[in-house]
């Protein structure tokens, strides 16, 4: 259920859904504008009034661009993690104090203003019924997403196939580990396996490419089940993946099983982090402890993992060994990847010490 907003505007009482992200408050104080300074904006912003933009729609994302332009130019540059995100996450929530109000069937009534509602939908999953107070920069989010959604990501390692992946779910963009799952050695006589956190599916459906006759792939995200689903119907893999929601594993045993977990022991700051964020790398810890209670006899774990947790001081280099040697495990094999995207060469990022360092493995673990 979402919260309801009440605010005054022309003398006249106005509610409306809350639709910012979840972990976020909805604001108390809200004023409804059609001209202002990103100077004055930020001021009221900062003493906690949300700004509902009521002005041209093209004015209004420029407004968004210049609050978020003179917020960054003044801002300290951390490099410690913690406070580099701390920082991220404060500015996060003074951008979303900029407010479009939508109208009931995703209708947003600001001269010059897109249609939104197919984008709306691919994000809510049905048209929206209350009129609904959502931030601007979520919105630009939402649009962005659905045209990535849309246009589908080329996947080498699948001969060029689509992935699409929507808004919440995580996207194989930087994929330079499928190309290590696409290639590392099989397991002899490799009948079953499993991808745990599936996200888009890609891993599974490289999976069956590769000739696995079954595969479970798992999430515990809802999105990334629907996701999932679509995925390997589109690819006409369905007769040899089957997607479940659970959290990590299906009943049973397989030959081989697959994991690209969360690679950051962080707190998830918004609801579409939970995908990159994981904290005190629960998700990995309970992974590998549980493990060999479903491998096969002479089965492997493959588990993706960077090392940019370590550049960054959040993990001691010697943890991961000793949590897969606690685990029963033995390293058979590891191959290394470098990440080939724009960011890891950035020189400039308060964090750029530890991108342009990142390693990205494929631990090719067996029972010990
Ligand atoms: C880094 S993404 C990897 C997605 C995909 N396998 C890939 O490689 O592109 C991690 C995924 O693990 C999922 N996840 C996190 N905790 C989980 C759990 N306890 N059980 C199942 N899936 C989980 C997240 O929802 C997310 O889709």
């Amino acid at each position: 259920m979402n919260e309801t907003i009440h605010w005054t505007e022309n003398a006249q009482n106005m509610q409306a859904d809350w639709g910012g992200d979840s972990r976020h408050p909805a604001p108390k104080h809200i004023q409804a504008i059609t001209q202002i300074s990103a100077e004055q904006a930020i001021q009221l912003m900062r003493q906690h009034t949300a700004l509902l933009w009521r002005g041209d729609y093209h004015q209004g994302k420029q407004l968004l661009a210049a609050i978020k332009k003179r917020v960054r130019s003044k801002a300290r540059i951390h490099t410690d993690f913690h406070k580099h995100r701390l920082q991220q996450a404060q500015h996060s929530r003074l951008f979303q104090l900029l407010l479009v109000e939508i109208q009931p069937q995703g209708i947003l009534n600001n001269s010059r203003a897109p249609d939104i509602a197919a984008a709306l939908n691919d994000v809510f999953g049905k048209p929206n019924q209350n009129a609904l107070l959502l931030p601007l920069h979520l919105l630009l989010g939402y649009i962005g997403a659905y045209e990535w959604h849309k246009t589908g990501v080329s996947i080498p390692a699948l001969q060029g196939q689509k992935i699409h992946v929507p808004y919440g779910v995580f996207s194989p963009v930087r994929g330079e580990y499928l190309e290590l799952v696409a290639h590392a050695a099989l397991p002899s006589a490799c009948q079953t396996a499993w991808d745990i956190g599936t996200g888009s599916g890609v891993l599974a459906a490289i999976l069956a490419q590769r000739g696995i006759p079954e595969i479970i792939a798992t999430d515990n995200n809802p999105r990334a089940i629907v996701c999932a689903q679509a995925n390997i119907e589109r690819l006409g893999l369905n007769k040899q993946i089957h997607i479940q929601h659970t959290s990590l594993f299906p009943e049973g045993k397989a030959d081989l099983i697959v994991c690209n977990p969360p690679w950051l022991p962080a707190k998830p700051s918004s609801d579409i982090e939970t995908a990159l964020y994981d904290p005190n790398h629960q998700m990995l810890k309970t992974f590998l402890e549980n493990i060999r209670n479903h491998l096969s006899a002479n089965g492997q774990v493959w588990l993706i993992m960077s090392d940019i947790a370590e550049h960054l001081g959040l993990r001691p280099s010697e943890a991961l060994h000793q949590w897969i040697e606690a685990a029963g495990l033995k390293i058979i094999h590891k191959i290394d990847t470098q990440p080939t995207h724009q960011k890891a060469r950035e020189q400039h990022h308060p964090l750029s010490y530890a991108r342009n360092r990142e390693i990205t493995s494929l631990w090719q673990l067996g029972i010990q």
